[in-house]
């Protein structure tokens, strides 16, 4: 039997809320049709944005949605996605299978969707073929509130007042997609464009987030902040709050693009390989971290995670560009996995986005014309979504065995835990598909008398999924396989299964 001591009486880092964060790009079928479909009267919406999927994001509490890219956002010039839609420019979508974009989602759609969402926005600016002037203009068009070119033009297309610009990426991938840009180049383009991010008076903060590594490449997470990082600038943290992490999971090569295995159909070797490439994100974020302590021993720039999540071949038929992949229960455990590990390195981690959000990679929903279904990787996000802005609470796991073998071993179970308003959220892993796991958990303080206030569980095979035709083979249910002990409780996760757990003092 594993044992988890949980320390409820010190209060560690608070989780930030953008932990749970979601990212969007004009690939595939994700902004349209799986966010927005205009003025199609067959699928119900709000000035065009899909009503299920508003609804059940809303469930989910997201948080913070980024846009308009990824690669997308390093070609785009937001000036073609404003005024009458009719007038909108038509580009190529170089990246994501030539197909036309036609603009009709652009800056005034993208803050209605995050309206509708009740979520941050977050805009990511094109730095590898935009100007300073483009990226300065569109800041002013979004956020300046009296009489300017942009504000006045912003005001013509029919939007009087500003809006809130909570997050700004100075580029995307700017050592790939962005430009192919080394880190000292990309450092003093970032210092440059940076500064025309402009604060206006009586627009709420705008947080500057530079363009980190790939994976594991910290010679970039060294050279830019070499370059960027003044110790002596007291508004250093006016210069950049975040540096960005990108990291996928492939599951079956860990370089081939054009191998990286089926979305559902893996053996359990590829299933235990895949999760411990998952929990590779703990090491990722360890070194990482190690080096940004060096200059900001303060912890006072994030290490924001914005792109992360499993990336499979597509669906067999569906358009290679378009990168739809289905999601089964080893997304889900990937996805607790992940979040765990999140949760735990709160202190440095302020803000992570799946990839992405609707009907590209490790998506939560899945559309097929006005039919919606939710993925096993939805129901993490909503069984996880209390550990949003709760305090993350000091908690070891003894015992604890371990699935996989040779370079795929990883620990069977793993666990965060938080606490907010006396309520405290336990959300654990349970990575074997074959064998149940029992968990014996301690508090230090108050476990005689707790009382498990919720439970739910997920569950299933480790390849089973949701269909259009059956959209609740695998679905967040009640969890009832726990008992009260002298210290605590003691519970059974099932085999392939994310358990949360929430117990009142
Ligand atoms: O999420 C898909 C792509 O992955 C993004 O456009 C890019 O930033 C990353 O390489």
């Amino acid at each position: 039997m594993a044992k988890l001591f949980i320390n409820n009486e010190v209060k560690k880092s608070t989780i930030a809320p953008e932990i749970y964060g979601h990212f969007s790009e004009h690939l595939g079928r994700c902004i349209y049709e799986g966010l927005f479909v205009g003025e199609n009267p067959d699928i119900p919406n709000v000035n065009g944005m899909r009503k299920d999927v508003v609804d059940a994001l809303r469930e989910i509490k997201i948080p913070v949605l980024r846009w308009p890219g990824g690669c997308f956002a390093d070609e785009y010039h937001w000036k073609d996605g404003i005024g009458p839609k009719q007038g909108r420019k038509k580009m190529i979508n170089t990246h994501w299978g030539g197909v036309v974009e036609d603009n009709s989602f652009g800056t005034h759609e993208y803050f209605e969707l995050c309206r509708q969402l009740g979520c941050k926005t977050y805009v990511n600016m094109n730095v590898g073929s935009g100007t300073v002037q483009e990226m300065s203009e569109w800041v002013e068009y979004i956020t300046f509130n009296g009489v300017s070119p942009m504000a006045d033009l912003r005001k013509a297309n029919g939007r009087e007042e500003p809006w809130t610009l909570d997050y700004v990426g100075v580029g995307n991938e700017n050592w790939g997609c962005g430009g192919n840009m080394r880190p000292q180049y990309y450092a003093d383009l970032y210092r440059r464009y940076q500064t025309y991010v402009r604060g206006y008076a009586g627009a709420s903060p705008i947080r500057k987030i530079c363009c980190g590594a790939n994976v594991n490449d910290y010679d970039w997470t060294r050279k830019v902040l070499e370059t960027c990082f003044d110790h002596s600038d007291p508004r250093q943290h006016g210069f950049m709050d975040g540096l960005s992490l990108h990291y996928y999971t492939l599951p079956e090569t860990e370089d081939d693009w054009n191998h990286k295995g089926s979305a559902t159909d893996f053996t359990e070797e590829i299933f235990y390989q895949t999760l411990k490439r998952s929990a590779y994100m703990e090491e990722l974020i360890t070194r990482h971290g190690n080096i940004m302590d060096e200059f900001d021993p303060d912890k006072r720039i994030g290490m924001m995670v914005d792109e992360w999540g499993i990336w499979t071949d597509v669906e067999p038929g569906t358009n290679p560009g378009f990168l739809y992949q289905q999601n089964t229960m080893r997304d889900a455990l990937a996805a607790g996995i992940t979040l765990n590990i999140f949760n735990r390195h709160s202190d440095r981690v302020k803000m992570a986005n799946i990839a992405q959000l609707v009907n590209v990679l490790q998506s939560v929903i899945l559309t097929e014309g006005p039919k919606m279904i939710k993925t096993p990787t939805y129901a993490v996000f909503r069984m996880y979504a209390a550990h949003q802005g709760a305090a993350l609470l000091s908690s070891e796991l003894l015992e604890n065995g371990t699935v996989g073998s040779g370079k795929n071993e990883l620990a069977k179970i793993t666990e965060s835990v938080s606490e907010k308003d006396g309520i405290i959220t336990i959300t654990l892993t349970n990575n074997s598909p074959e064998s149940t796991e029992d968990v014996e958990i301690r508090l230090t303080k108050g476990g005689s008398a707790c009382h498990v206030k919720e439970a739910s569980v997920l569950s299933g095979k480790m390849n089973a999924y949701n269909t259009f035709e059956n959209p609740e083979e695998v679905k967040e249910e009640a969890f009832t396989a726990f008992s009260k002990t002298a210290e605590g409780v003691s519970l059974t996760l099932p085999a392939c299964s994310v358990v949360s757990i929430r117990l009142s003092l």
